[in-house]
């Protein structure tokens, strides 16, 4: 069973993972820790790599196994230009995957070693990720640049700004993170905090929802008034306004401005495995940017933040264990609904996707919390 599926009363039925979406950026692991001449290991929608940063600053990513035997690549050698094979030592450009040396080759053996490839995937850096774009399975050597989609960036407004980064483990699957990410009911529940807010903050919402191509925006609107963060930027004495958006596979943005301030968010939720994900939440702003100890207060309570989704999350996996039938609910989890209907749409891959769009159009959603 691909996905879940939504029955008449919103009951569900859990698949026991979730599809994963191919063709697609996904953040492998951060950049600073690529240290010169040394391989770094890491997963994505299982696929084991190894990713290092070449002598010119390039950064790469190769499936992590060898072409000719299967041995880890990352247990071998890396001198800036060339990754060497542990076992039988061939030599492999990695940014091409192309073998370049095959030292048993004698006077006598016809092979061409160029017309190997280890498997190569196109690699970016932006904001810190080691981005990396997962082909479908069997779409064959790394593609041409012209086919594939934007490398993702967080949105800056200035010059100057401040950033930080934030990540967690999920041990559930990438549906399951996805929704949890965009579900405003959990909030004053799970984030409960006296600088956040508490269950007696929660108060009716209304909050205008708008298609954008493969995603959907919360309309520019003032942010919620029980919050202490947003209260904070009251002392700028401009308009406070924030957008929201998420967009597949799995990225969510928030802009907040007021006036020439402002602050800017990618929170990103990727499949490891199958069944495990990985929040990872990128973040710049101007706003306070000449006050001392901003930044690590931001820091601390932005982990904060993150550790309470994690320590649910690990909860909810104890519960789905057991393949328990689940609901969707209108309208707070609306946006949910939205997320399966457009993954269905690109997993069927539709010529006709954009008109499958679950929005017609703008809509009001409403919800206590
Ligand atoms: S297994 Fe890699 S060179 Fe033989
Ligand atoms: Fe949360």
């Amino acid at each position: 069973m691909p996905l879940l599926t939504t029955t008449e009363t919103g009951a569900l039925i859990p698949g026991p993972t979730a599809t994963l979406m191919y063709d697609d950026w996904y953040p492998a692991l951060r950049t600073s820790t690529l240290r010169p001449g040394k391989m770094a290991k890491a997963m994505l929608l299982d696929i084991p790599l190894v990713l290092g940063r070449m002598a010119n600053g390039h950064v790469f990513a190769m499936r992590d196994s060898c072409p000719h035997r299967g041995i880890p690549l990352s247990v071998g050698w890396f001198d800036g230009h060339h990754v060497t094979c542990k076992y039988h030592g061939w030599e492999f450009e990695p940014c091409g995957g192309q073998c370049k040396v095959i030292p048993s080759l004698s006077s006598h053996d016809k092979l061409d070693p160029t017309r190997i490839y280890a498997t190569a995937f196109a690699c970016e850096e932006r904001d810190g990720h080691a981005w990396v774009y997962i082909p479908g399975p069997g779409s064959g050597r790394k593609s041409e640049s012209g086919e594939r989609r934007p490398v993702p960036e967080l949105a800056k407004f200035d010059e100057r700004y401040r950033t930080a980064f934030l990540t967690a483990d999920l041990p559930c699957n990438v549906d399951h993170g996805i929704v949890g990410l965009m579900d405003p009911a959990h909030g004053p529940f799970v984030h409960q905090a006296w600088w956040w807010r508490s269950r007696g903050s929660i108060r009716e919402k209304t909050k205008r929802f708008e298609p954008i191509p493969e995603g959907f925006r919360m309309s520019a609107h003032a942010p919620s008034g029980n919050s202490a963060p947003y209260k904070l930027l009251g002392v700028y004495g401009e308009p406070v306004e924030t957008t929201i958006d998420f967009v597949l596979p799995n990225r969510r943005t928030e802009v907040i401005r007021c006036g020439p301030k402002w602050f800017s968010s990618l929170t990103t939720v990727t499949p490891v495995t199958a069944s495990t994900c990985r929040i990872d939440v990128v973040a710049a702003w101007n706003i306070f940017y000449n006050v001392p100890f901003v930044p690590a207060v931001a820091k601390f309570f932005g982990r904060k933040f993150v550790r309470q989704d994690q320590v649910t999350m690990i909860e909810q996996a104890e519960g789905l264990r057991h393949n328990p039938s689940l609901m969707l609910i209108d309208d707070a989890d609306k946006p949910a609904k939205w997320y399966f209907a457009l993954k269905q749409a690109r997993l069927e891959a539709a010529a006709d996707a954009a008109s499958r769009h679950p929005l017609n159009g703008p809509v009001e959603l409403h919800w206590r919390s």
